[in-house]
């Protein structure tokens, strides 16, 4: 009988276990113990890609292979010509042919699969850690490729490994080309005289049968020369393009006609298109053998200082080394913070991804990307990007974030207001090349009916974003004395050495007294050329409810800075200012179920009900709650609507109904269509703030909602919508007034990588530095039982466990560290060793 009922339940149980059945992911799986998304077709919806080494050296390498590395400034020092908008079927600056002898001709395939496009048995593409690898099987051969730059070098390797898979010996050989640019990436693209004429590419033997190919534009020449060689000797090599493909470019890169010679020509360029492909002949590889080589894309001031890198990487020892430098590297970086919670996509996107982007956008700002192509001086480091960037990396590697604050402070105004963007290199070297004051340029020359500049030159919120930044790096290392230390000003046309310098207390003094200064007819802060969104641009004396929450929060944070530097006084005055803009922001900006978004200088209100367009926007609601400034009922109202009018199932958009044409009054947000960007669309760099604002509000389930129907590993299993690399958060997501709602783009280089980060790790998970210890306030999804997580904080190892006996979403009912039961939820500096959290929610 009972043997029976067992049967019974069992037959039962299958079918149900057959429905539950995934479908395998059409494009490819997250590997979760190797830290990689696997690609398992090269066919991806749209480009996607990876990024190498860090803007000192590195970029973007795609996932077939097309390479894009510049040294320092994407503008203006940039090394291969990766033009990413050329088909996904083109090459795009480098590949490796591998050529097999056939009788008397040769079969030729590339593992990326691009530019030979040839069918393969096997292809698989991991995106890692900084790294990518590719292995790919064809014609009884398989290809292990890996591409990464070594910790802190300035060399791009290429570790080429082909196995004999089939029986019986393969003649091979292997033949890895790259194509440069000149180092101004833009007059690449503009210039066909000049460029060309100064473009060149030399061969040098050397005696043990190595060659380098040596790349300069003739002017770099005796300043910073790029060049490519291998482990290995080389039977012959070509760096003109035109000889390369053949025929007079009559040949093509899917099909390179010199790959039919046994030998390349030996080619240089003393002008024209440079390249750099090497002809390396691994012999006949024996079944179940392996040829290994690795070559080497480098820049230095000239070879000599080259040579000591470019012997280090012949040692292929070395390479193994580097590569195993590479993990311990994110092994170190990724144990910051790592989690242990019920929810494995969560604990994946917490552990691994979000802060491996954070690590990208800290690097890359919105410079270089296959979206923000880096091309020209006008865009480069953005002031407001970077400031919210670094906030998410400043627990993993505060003092090099220290670096590019500073660099940010440098670009202040002495009025206290900031330039929107630098080239790198313009600051390093002081050349001449300026930051800039960005997009408000464009609308210089247009007047108002009295004849003034009818637009402001300054943003409203650049500077604010900075004490943020400044006050995350005091919290997370404790180190007040940077407070002291003196910075420039930044003032155009005069030089570094002779600009006005103040200390950093100074600079974020003049921030925040820059919005003080600069309010309008309400008392809320001016709008400037435009805040946070970049897209509505209203005249002169607009009014930002936005910056008027960025600026409250600037001021919480200055009372914390000052309060914990012992100065009452100033806290007191600081305290006065809050007040103040709290007041004026509740006098003025509540429409009647949420916060209006702007004013313009008529004081008619956008964001409002009675409003065609845009009647609701999200940041509108969140800030005030994130910022404190919202009055009672009206935060939870105010998030309410929010959720009832802008959210949906792929993100909350960023305002509602889209505009529907293009409207000169309120300038950028009506050039997209609706729900494209900021029109509309779900720009996602938002959403992380309501994440936030609901865990303010103690509503964990909420929280947690939003989070989820952002998280790109969801999107795994509708790629055909999404289309976007789903190991990385993108920048947008087409919203449901679009025909392609829920198509994402604009991957890698979006605030929403360092936001949602915070969101999760310093709110949902609620672990945030504090200028007295860490602080431990969780507010998770009520079905939680619990979590836990390890952070270090000012050299101590926390290991974290929080229990949710009663299912709440927030509150700390008790808290014992090290066995001892503490009065607050903030476990104290340590400084060094391992200390035990027990947190009990209740
Ligand atoms: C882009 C810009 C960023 C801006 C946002 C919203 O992401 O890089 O500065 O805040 O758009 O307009």
């Amino acid at each position: 009988m009972a043997t029976k009922t067992v049967k019974k339940s069992a037959a039962k149980k299958a079918p149900a276990k057959k429905t539950a059945k995934v479908a395998a992911p059409k494009y490819g799986y997250f590997d979760d113990a190797a830290k990689e998304y696997v690609l398992t077709t090269p066919a991806t919806p749209i480009k996607w890609c990876n990024y190498v080494g860090t803007l000192n050296f590195g970029g973007i390498v795609d996932t077939t292979g097309g390479t894009l590395v510049c040294k320092g400034d994407p503008a203006l020092n940039r090394i291969t010509k990766y033009i990413a908008q050329m088909p996904c079927s083109d090459f795009k600056a480098s590949t490796i042919y591998i050529r097999i002898k056939d009788g008397k001709s040769y079969k030729i395939f590339s593992p990326f699969y691009v530019p030979t496009l040839t069918k393969m048995d096997k292809w698989e593409c991991h995106v890692g850690l900084s790294y990518m690898r590719w292995i790919a099987e064809a014609f009884g051969l398989r290809v292990q490729v890996t591409i990464f730059v070594p910790t802190g070098s300035n060399t791009l390797l290429q570790d080429i490994q082909v196995t004999n898979i089939a029986g019986g010996a393969k003649e091979v050989d292997i033949i890895p080309v790259y194509e440069f640019s000149h180092f101004e990436a833009e007059k690449q693209l503009t210039n066909a005289d000049w460029v060309p004429q100064t473009m060149t590419l030399k061969g040098h033997w050397e005696k043990d049968g190595h060659v380098v190919l040596e790349q300069y534009a003739y002017m770099k020449r005796d300043y910073a020369v790029n060049y490519v060689t291998a482990d290995c000797k080389v039977g012959s090599f070509d760096g003109d393009r035109r000889v390369f493909l053949g025929q007079n470019e009559m040949g093509s890169w899917a099909n390179p006609l010199s790959l039919q010679n046994k030998e390349l020509a030996n080619s240089e360029c003393d002008r024209g298109d440079n390249i750099a492909a090497l002809m390396i002949h691994a012999g006949k590889i024996a079944a179940k053998k392996t040829f290994r080589t690795c070559t080497q894309l480098g820049q230095e001031q000239s070879l000599k200082v080259a040579a000591k890198a470019i012997k280090k990487y012949r040692d292929l020892k070395n390479v193994d080394k580097a590569f195993e430098e590479l993990a311990k590297f994110w092994e170190n970086y990724l144990s910051t913070i790592q989690v242990n919670t019920p929810d494995a996509a969560f604990n994946s996107m917490v552990n691994v991804h979000n802060p491996r982007q954070c690590h990208t956008t800290k690097n890359w700002s919105r410079y270089l990307s296959l979206y923000q192509l880096g091309y020209g001086t006008s865009r480069g480091i953005g002031y407001r990007d970077s400031s919210q960037d670094l906030m998410g990396v400043m627990s993993h590697m505060p003092e090099e974030a220290l670096v590019l604050t500073k660099n940010l402070l440098s670009v202040q105004r002495p009025e206290g207001n900031a330039m929107h963007q630098y080239a790198p290199l313009a600051l390093e070297e002081d050349n001449g090349n300026e930051a800039n004051a960005g997009d408000s340029r464009e609308k210089k020359g247009v007047l108002d009916e009295n004849g003034n500049p009818a637009y402001a030159d300054w943003y409203g919120d650049d500077h604010l974003w900075i004490v943020l930044t400044v006050a995350n790096y005091l919290r997370e290392t404790g180190k007040m004395e940077l407070l002291d230390e003196e910075i420039p000003f930044y003032e155009a046309g005069k030089k570094r050495a002779q600009r006005e310098k103040g200390t950093v207390l100074e600079h974020l003094k003049r921030s925040v007294k820059f919005s003080r200064e600069h309010l309008g007819k309400h008392g809320l802060p001016l709008l400037g050329f435009a805040d946070w969104n970049d897209c509505m641009n209203l005249p002169l004396g607009a009014e930002s409810t936005f910056n008027t929450a960025l600026y409250a929060k600037a001021l919480l944070e200055m009372m914390g800075i000052e309060e914990a530097l012992g100065n009452k006084e100033a806290v007191e005055m600081y305290k006065g200012w809050y007040e103040d803009v709290k007041k004026a922001f509740n006098d003025s900006a509540w429409d009647g179920k949420w916060w209006t978004r702007w004013f313009d200088k008529d004081g008619n209100g956008y964001g409002v009900s009675s409003a065609k367009y845009g009647k609701i926007y999200c940041n509108g609601q969140s800030w005030p709650v994130i910022s404190g400034i919202a009055f009672g009922d009206r935060a939870v109202q105010g998030m309410d609507s929010l959720n009832k009018l802008l959210n949906t199932k792929y993100g909350v958009k960023s305002s509602t109904p889209g505009y529907r044409g293009f409207e000169p009054a309120v300038g950028g947000i009506s050039t997209y269509p609706p729900g494209a960007k900021e029109n509309g669309g779900i720009f996602l760099h938002t959403n992380p703030w309501v994440m936030i604002a609901e865990t303010i509000l103690g509503r964990g389930d909420k929280a947690f909602e939003y989070y989820c129907q952002i998280n790109p590993a969801s999107k795994n299993g509708i790629l055909d919508i999404f289309e976007s690399e789903p190991y990385c958060y993108p920048q947008n997501i087409l919203g449901d007034e679009h025909k392609q709602f829920g198509m994402g783009r604009n991957a890698w280089l979006s605030g929403t990588s360092s936001w949602t980060y915070q969101a999760a790790t310093q709110f949902i998970i609620g672990i945030r530095a504090s200028f007295n210890g860490l602080v431990v306030d969780p507010c998770i999804p009520s079905a939680w039982a619990g979590f836990e997580a390890t952070r270090k904080f000012r050299g101590a190892t926390y290991q974290i466990t929080v229990k949710n006996p009663n299912h709440v979403c927030k509150g700390v009912a008790k808290m014992v560290v090290d066995g001892q039961e503490i009065d607050s939820n903030v476990a104290p500096v340590f400084t060094k060793g391992v200390h035990k959290v027990e947190v009990t929610l209740g």
